[in-house]
Order: structure tokens, then C-alpha cells, then sequence
């Protein structure tokens, strides 16, 4: 398969705090790979290094065949890795259009992207009859579609999602991973799910990676991993 991601011997942290060691993974063109892992497991730590909001101290990155290991987030978001923030980050003052303008700011070809709204406006229906809505009057599930819709006005081949599953109902959480499913069906887009729920990742995801004290500790297909019995097994948290 043609790797989009090739992440080698990522090594990241804060400060003199090492909180990554030695991180290998790689994701295919058109694939949902699911990183899981508990509380302070380093998944938020990940995909922040990986957006170049933090600088790793050691390891490769390729990107879509270029090394962007020490670029910047905006550099990395014009290569076309986007990254949808743990807890969603929207602006609640602003309307729901607002905020998906914002999503296309780094772009040079901004009215491509105010066209291509419409075409997502069609995966996200709510978005668009609550358009002109302040953002946070959404209900939750509503708010991370946004957060998603707006990530994708910038056009992205790989989208990172930091555990979009936080904070909603289980019925809402069935939904919105329908919809990343559907996004990839449709768009072939490449995505990198975060998450603690296991059972839902494992769903849409066609391979996994359990990450345990800054370590992968286990990786295969998701049926694979579903039969470790992360859940009941005990995922491997902060004490392990
Ligand atoms: N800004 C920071 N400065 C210092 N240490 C940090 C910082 N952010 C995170 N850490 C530490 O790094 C480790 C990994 O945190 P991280 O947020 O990556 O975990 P996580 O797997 O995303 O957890 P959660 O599921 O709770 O979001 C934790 O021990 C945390 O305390
Ligand atoms: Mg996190």
C-alpha cells in the first residue's frame, strides 16, 4: 500500500520530560488507523508532534514523501495534515460559517474552499441549517462535526482526530464515527484516530496501535486487536 505517514524513532516530550520513547508507525493512503491508549498514555503528545507543535528530539517524520520533521504548523498544514484538537477548540462566540471560514485561512485557493463547503455541507446536514448559529449554542456531537467540517476546509490528505468521542453520548459517539467512516469511503481521505474508546475505534479502524507509557505495546488489524479484550484487559495507563 502507499504510505502517506512514515513515522520512525519518534522520540518527544516537554521540556527535559521524555514522554514519547522511540515511536515507529506507519499509515497507508486511504486508511483509518486507530492509536489507542489511557489518560497520559501521550496520544495528545503524538499528534502534537506531529503537526509540529512540539519539537521531537529525535526520529524521522515523512510526510506524503517529504521529511517535515521541524517544520512549522503551518507548513505542515499546507502539506495537508490537519489536526482536529482534543475537547474541539471552536469559537462559541462566532456562528458555525465562521468558524468553518477559519478552517480555510492557510489556503491561497479560498473561494475552492467556500465551494467545497457546500459539497461537505451535504455530510453534515445540521451544519447547514444551523449556519448562522452561534457555535457554542451546538450540542455537543454537533460542535465536533464542526470542529471536523472545519479541519476539512483546509483541505487535508490525512486528518489527526484527538479522541472525538470525548464527552458525547454513546448514541452521539455511533454517529459521528459513522460519519468518519463515510468521510473515507467518499473523499478517500487518510485518518488518524486517537481515542480511549476502544470498541467504537476498532469499528471504523482498519489497523491499530496500543500506545502505553509513551510506547507501542501492541499493533496489528483491528480484528487483531479487538480480540486482546483492550477494554476488559485494562488498556494500560498511567500506573502500568
Ligand atoms: N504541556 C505539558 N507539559 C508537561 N507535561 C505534559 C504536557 N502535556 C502533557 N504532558 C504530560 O505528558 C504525558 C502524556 O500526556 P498526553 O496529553 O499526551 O496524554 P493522552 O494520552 O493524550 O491522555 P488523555 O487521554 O488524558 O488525553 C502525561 O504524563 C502528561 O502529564
Ligand atoms: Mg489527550
Amino acid at each position: 500500500m502507499d504510505t502517506l505517514l512514515d513515522v520512525r524513532g519518534l522520540v518527544a516530550g516537554y521540556g527535559p520530560i521524555t514522554v514519547l520513547h522511540e515511536l515507529s508507525l506507519h499509515v497507508g493512503r486511504g486508511e483509518i488507523v486507530a492509536i489507542l491508549g489511557a489518560n497520559g498514555a501521550g496520544k495528545s503528545t503524538l499528534l502534537q508532534a506531529l503537526v509540529g507543535m512540539i519539537r521531537p528530539t529525535a526520529g524521522a517524520v515523512a510526510f506524503d514523501g517529504h521529511d517535515v520533521n521541524g517544520n512549522s504548523p503551518e507548513q505542515i498544514v499546507r502539506r495537508g495534515m490537519t489536526l482536529v484538537p482534543e475537547g474541539r477548540r471552536i469559537f462559541s462566540k462566532l456562528s458555525v460559517m465562521e468558524n468553518l471560514r477559519m478552517g480555510a485561512y492557510s489556503r491561497r485557493d479560498r473561494a475552492v474552499a467556500l465551494e467545497q463547503m457546500d459539497r461537505y455541507f451535504e455530510l453534515f446536514p445540521v451544519l447547514a441549517d444551523r449556519r448562522n448559529q452561534a457555535a457554542g449554542t451546538l450540542s455537543g456531537g454537533e460542535q465536533q462535526q464542526l470542529a471536523i467540517c472545519r479541519a476539512l476546509l483546509s483541505n487535508p490528505s490525512l486528518l489527526l482526530l484527538d479522541e472525538p468521542s470525548l464527552g458525547l453520548a454513546p448514541v452521539i459517539v455511533d454517529k459521528v464515527f459513522e460519519l468518519i467512516a463515510t468521510l473515507r469511503d467518499e473523499t478517500g481521505l487518510t485518518i488518524v484516530l486517537v481515542e480511549q474508546s476502544v470498541v467504537d475505534a476498532l469499528e471504523i479502524a482498519d489497523r491499530a496501535y496500543v500506545l502505553s507509557n509513551g510506547r507501542f505495546t501492541a499493533e496489528g488489524t483491528s480484528e487483531q486487536i479487538a480480540e486482546l479484550d483492550l477494554e476488559a484487559n485494562y488498556l494500560g495507563g498511567d500506573n502500568a
